[in-house]
């Protein structure tokens, strides 16, 4: 087992399930101490019991909530410091975003709470807790950011228009301090987040279609770009968007 992460310690965002999940427990292959933060401990108490006792701990956060997430840094800051963070963690709420003109400010709200506002409270620790020694972050963003991939997610979209702008702010910011922040752009990966399109044949045959590689994603394909962005190999790399969508968007 190739061991890129010896030595770094990590937080992962929505390490409970799907991309989250299978980018931890890659870190902690790969040697990274890791916490699973996630609003359902129970998952990424599970997750990180699996990747293996003292390289992995779970981490309770609701990265919507600022107290939540400085508790969170807090917990990290007291074993010692942190060398990567992806900032994950989101929802979709299919069924109920819409149209701007039919979409429920409710929807919108919780949207933007836990996407966007999610990714600002985990990256305004982040490069609190990594300044003066660097760092890598990554956020996950969505081909919904830039192109409107056939379908109505107002909400979604545009929280992960405004994660890929933090990103990219961030990162000219920060690059002076020695971190590096980049956004990975997973195309349709079939994760419990997309369970809706996913047992809906036409959405699922549209989407798949769509890609030039005729399939859809898995969180395990994502895991390569992770361990990439995580670790020193991409020390050239900031600011960047890198799409991993079987040619979706291209
Ligand atoms: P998932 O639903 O499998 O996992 C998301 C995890 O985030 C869950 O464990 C959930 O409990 C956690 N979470 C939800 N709200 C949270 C909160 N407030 N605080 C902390 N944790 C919370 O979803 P998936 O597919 O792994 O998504 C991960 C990221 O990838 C999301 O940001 C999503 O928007 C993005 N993405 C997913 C795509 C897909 O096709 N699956 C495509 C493009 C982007």
């Amino acid at each position: 087992m190739e061991r890129r992460l010896a030595g770094k310690t990590a937080l992962v965002t929505g390490a409970g399930s799907g991309i989250g999940l299978a980018a931890a427990r890659r870190f902690a292959a790969a040697g990274a101490r890791v916490y699973f933060a996630d609003i359902n401990l129970e998952a990424a108490r599970a997750a990180a019991a699996a990747a293996g006792p003292g390289t992995a701990a779970a981490l309770p956060m609701d990265v919507s909530d600022e107290s939540s997430v400085a508790a969170g840094y807090a917990a990290i800051a007291a074993d010692g410091p942190l060398d990567i963070v992806v900032a994950n963690a989101g929802i979709q709420l299919f069924g109920q975003d819409a149209k701007v003109g039919d979409l429920g400010l409710a929807v919108w709200e919780r949207t933007v709470a836990v996407n966007q506002r999610g990714a600002f409270l985990t990256l305004m620790h982040a490069v609190r807790a990594m300044e003066g020694r660097g760092g890598s972050i990554i956020c996950t963003g969505s081909p919904t950011a830039v192109v409107a991939c056939g379908q109505t997610f107002t909400a979604y979209s545009s929280s992960k228009a405004g994660v890929h702008g933090l990103a990219r702010v961030a990162a000219a910011d920060y690059a002076g301090a020695g971190i590096r922040i980049n956004t990975v752009v997973p195309g349709y990966t079939e994760t419990p987040l997309v369970q809706a399109i996913a047992t809906d044949p036409a959405s699922r045959a549209g989407l798949v279609n769509a890609t030039m590689l005729g399939r859809a994603g898995t969180a395990a394909d994502l895991e390569g770009i992770m361990v990439y962005l995580a670790s020193d190999d991409s020390a050239y790399a900031t600011g960047g968007l890198f799409t991993v969508d079987g040619g979706l968007t291209a």
